[in-house]
């Protein structure tokens, strides 16, 4: 079933490289003009895109700034006269080390929550209004399979994902009338680059969560398309407020 969301126009924030980058191509690929959002330079997933064929668009914005959360979703509206989906997926992790509540100080428990829990919300925030005067938006948040299993050296990461997971049915329950549908993705430990860097593991690495997966394998950034393209096109259009777990079947809940 190809172009399952053709001519829609989505932002995938978080997208210079990494899983936002494997989200805003996988769209592309199924039709829709993406906006390549983050707070480093994009320009080259942007132009990877464009050179596909499909219109896409980079920018540079802080998700954790309320006028560069506005200024991202002007310029698109700019650009592509609406804005049909916004994949709320930047946050600090991969450069996140894992740290004991110890080790963790108030500062940066602070400034996790900041980008992942209000750079969620002031992304969302900036968008509802195109969405409601179009009557239809999307809106696909990024949690972690992490919040089911209570693990530790994560506390700060784990309090963030957590947040989203609780703003996603709340939101949901909030705009419904509105015709937007908002939901997430709770991915286990993914193949990124930045994952694929890490040395800082405490509990055994991406090694270790075979043993606790249904499907004894590692996950890799493809695993996610699936989902994020359900929840992008009309597919979906009848699914808000609900996360999906997508780990292999080691959290089920
Ligand atoms: N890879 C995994 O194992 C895994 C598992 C579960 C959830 N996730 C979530 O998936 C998403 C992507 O994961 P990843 O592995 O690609 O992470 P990553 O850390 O490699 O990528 C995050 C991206 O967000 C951008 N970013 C950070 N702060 C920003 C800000 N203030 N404004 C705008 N952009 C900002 C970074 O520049 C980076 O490109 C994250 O939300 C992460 O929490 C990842």
């Amino acid at each position: 079933m190809p172009n399952r969301v053709e001519g829609r126009v989505c932002i995938v924030t978080g997208a210079a490289q990494g899983l936002g980058a494997t989200y805003a191509k996988a769209l592309a690929e199924e039709g829709a003009k993406v906006v390549v959002s983050d707070i480093d330079d994009a320009s080259a997933v942007a132009a990877e895109i464009s050179a596909s064929g499909t219109q896409a668009l980079a920018l540079q914005n802080d998700v954790s700034d309320w006028e560069s959360c506005q200024d991202m979703v002007a310029k698109t509206v700019e650009k592509f006269g609406r804005v049909d989906v916004l994949i709320n997926n930047a946050a600090i992790f991969g450069n996140l080390e894992r740290a004991s509540i110890d080790e963790i100080t108030p500062e940066l428990f602070d400034r996790v929550m900041k980008v992942n829990v209000s750079g969620t919300f002031l992304c969302t925030k900036a968008t509802i209004p195109v969405m409601r005067e179009q009557g239809y938006g999307k809106i696909v948040n990024i949690s972690t399979s992490r919040i089911f299993a209570g693990l530790p050296y994560y506390v700060h990461y784990d309090a963030s994902k957590g947040a989203v997971f609780g703003m996603t049915r709340a939101m949901a329950n909030e705009l419904g009338d509105d015709g937007i549908r908002v939901n997430a993705i709770a991915p286990g430990s993914t193949m990124s680059e930045n994952v694929k860097a890490r040395t800082d593991w405490r509990d055994g690495g991406p090694a270790a969560k075979l043993a606790g997966r249904s499907l004894k394998r590692l996950q890799e950034p493809d695993d996610l398309i699936g989902a994020c393209i359900f929840f992008a096109s009309a597919e979906s259009d009848f699914v808000t407020g609900q996360t999906l777990v997508i780990d292999g079947g080691g959290a089920m809940w």
